[in-house]
């Protein structure tokens, strides 16, 4: 008897706790065990916002090292809401940046025409100078971008897009646009938009965005929760179309490469 009701109550409370989880996708995360932290002087970090304030709260390692498929899914999902359909395929390229075929860090990633490419949002172009650090002035477009506002959205980041190219090419005459680099800006844009606002509109408060990149942190104390809309394809395929049209983009002429490695050529 004893046992039987025991048993009822543990299942009673494990279906009210799923049923409060589907409604809010924050239920199972234990924030306050992933407090930001600053990195250290050992700590790795790169070019990746996304990733770095991941790893600033502890949701990968602090220290920047030992990522693999499954150590970036999970963090993906408990830190962002996001599916492992929407990461897995830039955890699989990150693989290419590093010699060590188990695992890559956060500063391996900044291999040039890897993934990292030219006409960021917040880093200065390979050829010009530092493609790994925030850098404010660069960064300005994104800040200065759909003004009279207090959000981001589809149609401002396209625009952003637009602009942080026309500097590269106005700047860097080895700069790299085809194709690749397009998609991958484009799905990144779409990724600031969904992490710090709302996935299935494409809209982001500016003080969110902000913190993001200029801070490598959360803004829960300002009033961000993780999305309760599991960011996935589904979510992010239709904000990639509506920024890469308000982009007004061609390619600067060349083929795509891949680069393999760190003592590879590219194809
Ligand atoms: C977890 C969710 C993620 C978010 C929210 C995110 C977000 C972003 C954003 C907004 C940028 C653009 C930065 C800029 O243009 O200045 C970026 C760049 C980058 N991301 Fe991520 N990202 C995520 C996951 C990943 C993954 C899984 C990888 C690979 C393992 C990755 C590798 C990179 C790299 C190498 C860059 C530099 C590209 C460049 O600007 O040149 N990111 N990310
Ligand atoms: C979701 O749950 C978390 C943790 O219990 C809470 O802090 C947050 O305010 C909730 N968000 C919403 C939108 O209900
Ligand atoms: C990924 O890294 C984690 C943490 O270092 C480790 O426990 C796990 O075995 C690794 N997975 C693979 C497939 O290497
Ligand atoms: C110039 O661009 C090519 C192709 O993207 C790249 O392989 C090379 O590293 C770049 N060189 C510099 C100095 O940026
Ligand atoms: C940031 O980028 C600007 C514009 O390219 C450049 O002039 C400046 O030196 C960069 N700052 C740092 C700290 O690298
Ligand atoms: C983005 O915001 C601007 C300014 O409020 C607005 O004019 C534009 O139509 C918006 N774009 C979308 C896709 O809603
Ligand atoms: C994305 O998530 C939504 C809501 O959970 C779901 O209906 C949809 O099937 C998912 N899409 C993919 C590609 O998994
Ligand atoms: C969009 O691209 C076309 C063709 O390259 C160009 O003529 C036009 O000026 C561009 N518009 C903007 C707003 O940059
Ligand atoms: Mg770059």
């Amino acid at each position: 008897m004893l046992s039987k009701s025991l048993l009822l109550s543990f299942c009673t409370t494990a279906l009210l706790a799923s049923v409060a989880s589907a409604k809010n996708g924050s239920a199972e995360i234990d924030w306050d065990a992933h407090q930001w932290q600053a990195p250290g002087p050992n700590d790795l970090r790169g070019p990746c916002p996304g990733l770095n304030t991941l790893a600033n709260h502890g949701f990968l390692p602090r220290d920047g090292r030992n990522l693999n498929m499954s150590v970036i899914v999970d963090a993906g999902f408990d830190g962002y809401h996001m599916q492992p359909d929407v990461l897995a395929l830039a955890v699989k390229v990150a693989f290419l940046t590093t010699d060590d075929p188990f695992s890559f860090t956060l500063d391996d990633i900044k291999l040039h025409e890897t993934i990292e490419h030219d006409a960021s949002l917040s880093r200065e172009d390979f050829a010009l100078g530092d493609n790994l650090h925030f850098n404010e002035t660069i960064f300005s477009t994104l800040a200065n971008s759909n003004p009279g506002s207090d959000f981001y959205n589809t149609t401002s980041a396209g625009e952003v897009q637009r602009l942080r190219l026309a500097d590269s090419e106005a700047r860097n005459p080895n700069v790299t646009n085809t194709d690749k680099e397009f998609f991958i800006r484009s799905a990144e844009s779409g990724f600031y938009l969904s992490v710090m606002g709302d996935p299935l509109a494409g809209v982001a408060p500016k003080e969110f965005v902000q913190i993001f990149f200029r801070e490598e942190r959360l803004p829960i104390a300002e009033g961000w929760h993780r999305s309760e809309t599991p960011i996935n394809s589904t979510t992010l395929g239709p904000l990639i179309g509506k920024i890469e049209a308000a982009s007004n983009w061609t390619t600067s002429g060349g083929c795509p490469i891949i680069v393999l490695g760190p003592d590879f050529g590219s194809f």
